[in-house]
């Protein structure tokens, strides 16, 4: 019955298999996860995101288990553009749809990361992170004033003809404002929640858990507010939205169609389960089947509001 239904959508211009992508920064650049799934299985992966020059992070602890969730200030640690161009990206097989996502500190950067990446045609689709939650300088500061997010948007808009996608903050308190300055600068498709800044203690010590004092909360404990923000930045655009934060089943990757997302990464889950993409990839086909959905792409916006029929 799964067979007969449907699993293709279209994320912004890139043509998907199936709505499942993995999300930056918890599947490496691929290559790490080839032995233990067939990449093709999924609708396609974000990789790490890529600094013009390779990066570390910070020292550890940069990891720490929270209830339901996880809560990490790795901070762009990187390989950088180059090695990922002329290392990575050859290894992959050429049916795995590759997402590149671009960390900077000015607009600029920006901009001649996406340049740089644009000229792969093994380069599906450029993601801007506008969102990192524990980096001293850049990412969330432009994903917290609508005036820069636009200028971001608008600087790497002008050099990628490739589809462009925004990853947004949770970290605001208008998440429909950032979703509209992305549409109007000529973002191709939004991509929400990175993860939510958080912090947690040691009593004994009296210490903070993580070296960066904060972090950004991941996993399933952060899915209601990821929910909230994607039904919320659906009411304000028509671009496309890739629901992310807290999926582990496909039943969970439904709940985010319904509210308005077209395709939706799996981050934090990929830890307890690297072939966990693929899985949620089959679930939510077989949710489709089972609900009399010919195709997944119905399921985008299905949500019953109450007093509906
Ligand atoms: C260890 C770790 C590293 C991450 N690194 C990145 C990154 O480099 N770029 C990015 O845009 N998001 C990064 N994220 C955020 C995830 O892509 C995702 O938005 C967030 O974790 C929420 O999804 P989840 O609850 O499914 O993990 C990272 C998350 C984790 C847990």
């Amino acid at each position: 019955m799964t067979e007969s239904v449907d699993t293709r959508v279209d994320l912004g211009g890139i043509a998907l298999r199936n709505p499942v992508l993995t999300a930056s920064g918890t599947f490496g650049y691929g290559t790490e996860f080839a032995p233990f799934m067939d990449l093709a299985a999924l609708g396609g992966f974000v990789a790490k995101s890529l600094t013009l020059e390779p990066r570390s992070g910070n020292p550890p602890p940069r990891i720490a288990e929270t209830p339901s969730g996880m809560l990490n200030a790795i901070s762009i640690e990187n390989i950088g553009v180059e090695a990922f161009l002329g290392e990575r990206l050859p290894e992959l097989p050429a049916d795995v749809v590759v997402i590149a996502s671009c960390f900077g500190t000015d607009p600029g950067n920006y901009a001649e990361l996406a340049e740089r990446l644009s000229a792969s045609p093994r380069v599906a689709g450029i993601e801007i992170n506008a969102s990192c939650p524990h980096v001293k300088s850049g990412g969330i500061e432009f994903g917290q004033d609508p005036r820069l997010l636009g200028e971001l948007v608008e600087r790497v808009r002008a050099v990628t003809p490739k589809p462009l996608l925004v990853k947004l903050s949770p970290n605001v308190t208008r998440i429909d404002d950032m979703a509209r300055v992305c549409e109007a600068s000529g973002a191709d498709a939004i991509c929400l929640i990175n993860a939510v800044q958080a912090m947690e203690v040691d009593v004994e010590s009296r210490r903070p858990v993580l070296s960066n004092v904060l972090g950004g909360l991941s996993g399933p404990a952060i899915r209601p507010i990821a929910l909230r923000m994607v039904w919320q930045a659906a009411q304000a655009v028509s671009i496309p939205i890739c629901g992310v934060g807290g999926i582990i089943t496909p039943e969970d990757a439904v709940k985010f169609m319904l509210c308005g997302a077209t395709a939706v990464q799996v981050g934090t889950a990929n830890y307890l389960n690297p072939a966990v993409g693929r899985e949620v990839a089959e679930g939510i086909a077989a949710y489709a089947a089972r609900h009399g959905f010919p195709r997944v792409a119905d399921l985008t916006g299905a949500l019953r509001l109450p007093g509906a029929p």
